[in-house]
């Protein structure tokens, strides 16, 4: 991963590449990403109250590895990933082409904040380790709700900043929100909180072969009524 002379990954690179994979490291990094993510999309996916017939968008899902997890928990679902790196785009169509061509799940190329719709359609909405890198959480959270149902959920997992912060590439462009910094956030963006789970992980952090404790901190929240 670029190692630098004394063999330390180069942790600018590293931090580049988690926030929008491109390149010729793409593939490794989403690759990578899946070992380290494991468990924080097992915690995410036990949160997200699934049911049949539900219409539902991820935001950010790399490589979309996890997607057809979805489906062994609830084949009944239709799915939209959305991701800003093409080459996580093309990655998610070709290990989920079966999906694709059911018309069960769609990957799309685009932005956060250039989402193509503008009706309440989504009854689910979740983004797992994105909200680190949005440059403005508030205009974010408004265009949700723009795509939530009335009754939908929006479920945002990361790892905390007290976990966050003592890792090396968290220093290139990553916002850390604490428990209480992101539940403030969606509370001030017209978000009630329905519950949070925190969950210790053990595992590789995917980027070296050190053994790391982590913990997934997962938020679900819903607009409120008017
Ligand atoms: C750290 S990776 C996490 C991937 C996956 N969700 C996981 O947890 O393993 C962040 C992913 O979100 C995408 N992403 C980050 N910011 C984004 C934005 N503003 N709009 C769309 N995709 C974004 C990146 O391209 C990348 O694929």
């Amino acid at each position: 991963m670029n190692d630098n002379k004394d063999n330390t990954p180069d942790w600018q690179f590293v931090a580049a590449q988690l926030r929008q994979p491109n390149g010729e490291f793409a593939t490794e990094i989403g690759q990578r990403m899946n070992v380290s993510n494991l468990q924080i999309h097992q915690f995410t996916f036990d949160e997200l109250q699934l049911h049949p017939d539900l219409e539902i968008l991820e935001i950010g899902m790399g490589n979309g590895h996890f997607v057809k997890e979805l489906f062994n928990l609830n084949p009944d679902l239709t799915y939209t990933g959305i991701d800003y790196s093409k080459e996580m785009v093309e990655a998610s169509k070709t290990i989920n082409s079966d999906l694709c061509e059911q018309n069960k799940a769609t990957f799309l190329h685009c932005a956060i904040d250039e989402l193509p719709f503008s009706e309440p359609i989504y009854d689910r909405i979740f983004t797992i380790n994105t909200l680190y890198f949005w440059s403005d959480p508030d205009v974010t959270l408004s265009n949700i709700q723009r795509l939530l149902k009335p009754n939908g959920y929006l479920t945002i997992a990361i790892r905390p900043k007290h976990i966050m912060e003592h890792h090396p590439f968290t220093a290139f462009g990553f916002t850390l929100y604490s428990r209480e910094d992101a539940c403030r956030l969606l509370e001030k963006n017209g978000f009630n909180i329905v519950s949070v789970t925190e969950k210790k992980e053990t595992g590789s952090s995917g980027i070296t072969d050190e053994v790391l404790t982590f913990e997934s901190l997962i938020i679900t929240a819903e607009k409120h009524s008017i």
